[in-house]
């Protein structure tokens, strides 16, 4: 299914749920790995993403059985993994490589990273520099990029800032200091997602955080445990959004996760008019997971800048889209990071609405969508990245006619089925 063409919708109606979160799923297969025992996890997320998690964790040794959405890890402890026979090859997935590179600058053994064309562009710096400060040995193409060789070492705690807003490299510092001796801290501007935090907890973990920093006492043992993945968020953004723009819609997705540094996507909207309403929110291992019901709305314009950024970094696509459908406009800036995503974000995002016939102002580190705008059929370009083939989609409902998605395969990344998923809930 390379290439996908939306029509637009006459509304949207209906209930259904999504894939579990990819984020958390990541992690609870690799603290899993090295826990001690059993860890079974319902709901892991179908995404390609997190079947090479998998893939990884079983080249280094680790016995993993998956069942449709349930998977069952045998955990050996914190130094249970084996040497790989071959490259890891964690293919279009940034989060395998950044937080099992932190996993693995524990180890005694040498690992080498390789991935696909879009993830040997994306820089790895960010987690060489503080693993090596760890104590660990790191070799990368031109210092920055994949292939990337692991050299474990025995670890010292470190006091770390991240110079990037960036959960994956606060992860990658916190799973390595979970093997180092000491106490490693980890200190952010901005708060991050913290579902690795959350999940070390709940395996037993000497963790602990307050006003942005992080504590992780190194040498604990971890156990393993049973846990149910709340469906993904930044999934459901695509339908939220449908629902918001496409008049005359109300759907509801049952048990998505809410947790407070993934959610700013539903509180900024509700904030310029959306009608989101969350019910039946209840605890899933830690994290909050509710019932979201949507209607479409009349959204006013919205100015992201870096107290939001990482809240909503896997949103801004979307919001993007969306703007064009409120009455003043979306603006995002200090979101520089977005060029460094699957592709660079700023730019698909505005060479797309752009063949659409939308105006965007674009900026080095964000753009402007200015409100009021009616979108054209037109085709498009998926440029490999799973969120600009799914926004797309998304400006397809409610385009003036149909968009053409080429490459929309690679929606598979986070989300496999989204585009028959919305089509049920479509009405033409
Ligand atoms: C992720 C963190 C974010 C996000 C990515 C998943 C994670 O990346 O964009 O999709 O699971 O930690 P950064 O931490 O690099 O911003």
């Amino acid at each position: 299914m390379n290439v996908v063409e939306v029509a637009p919708a006459l509304r949207l109606q209906g209930e259904t749920s999504v894939p579990g979160d990819k984020s958390i799923s990541h992690r609870l297969a690799m603290i899993g790995s090295i826990a001690e025992g059993q860890t079974v996890i319902h709901n892991f997320a179908a995404s390609a993403d997190c079947s090479s998690t998998l893939k990884c964790l079983a080249g280094l040794g680790v016995p993993i059985d998956r069942k449709g959405a349930d998977v069952v890890i045998q955990g050996n402890g914190l130094q249970g993994l084996r040497r790989p026979a071959r490259e890891l090859d964690a293919e279009n997935s940034g989060t395998t490589v950044r937080l099992l590179s932190g996993i693995l600058a524990g180890t005694s053994f040498e690992s080498t990273f390789i991935g696909d064309s879009s993830l040997s562009r994306r820089p790895m710096k960010r987690i060489i520099e503080p693993l090596r400060r760890f104590g660990a040995r790191l070799d990368a193409r031109d210092d920055n990029f994949l292939p990337m060789c692991v050299q474990g070492a025995p670890l010292t705690a470190i006091d770390y800032t991240l110079p990037v807003a960036s959960a994956q490299v606060k992860s990658a510092v916190l799973l390595a200091g979970l093997q180092a001796r000491g106490t490693t801290r980890v200190h952010e501007a901005v708060r991050s997602r913290d579902h690795t935090e959350i999940a070390l907890r709940q395996f037993g973990a000497g963790i602990q955080g307050a006003n942005g920093t992080i504590e992780i006492e190194g040498g604990i043992a971890l156990r393993g445990g049973v846990f149910s993945v709340p469906g993904d968020l930044s999934s459901a953004a695509f339908l939220i959004a449908t629902a918001l723009a496409v008049p005359g819609s109300k759907i509801k997705l049952s048990r998505v996760g809410l947790n407070p540094t993934r959610s700013g996507f539903i509180t900024l909207l509700q904030d310029i008019g959306a009608r989101i309403s969350v019910s039946n929110v209840s605890d899933g291992g830690g994290e909050p997971v509710g019932d979201i019901v949507v209607e479409s709305s009349d959204l006013d314009g919205i100015d992201i800048g870096a107290e939001w950024v990482p809240n909503v970094i896997d949103e801004i696509p979307v919001l993007a889209v969306l703007g064009t459908r409120t009455r003043n406009g979306v603006r995002i800036r200090d979101a520089a990071e977005l060029r460094s995503k699957e592709s660079d974000r700023i730019r698909t995002v505005a060479i797309n609405l752009r063949v659409l016939g939308a105006k965007v102002h674009e900026t080095p580190d964000g753009l402007y969508v200015p409100g009021g705008q009616v979108l054209s059929g037109g085709r498009v370009e998926a440029f490999g990245d799973h969120r600009i083939a799914m926004a797309f989609a998304v400006a397809a409902c409610f385009a003036t006619g149909p968009v053409t998605i080429d490459d929309a395969s690679c929606a598979d990344v986070s989300f496999p089925g989204f585009f028959e998923l919305l089509e049920g809930l479509v009405s033409r």
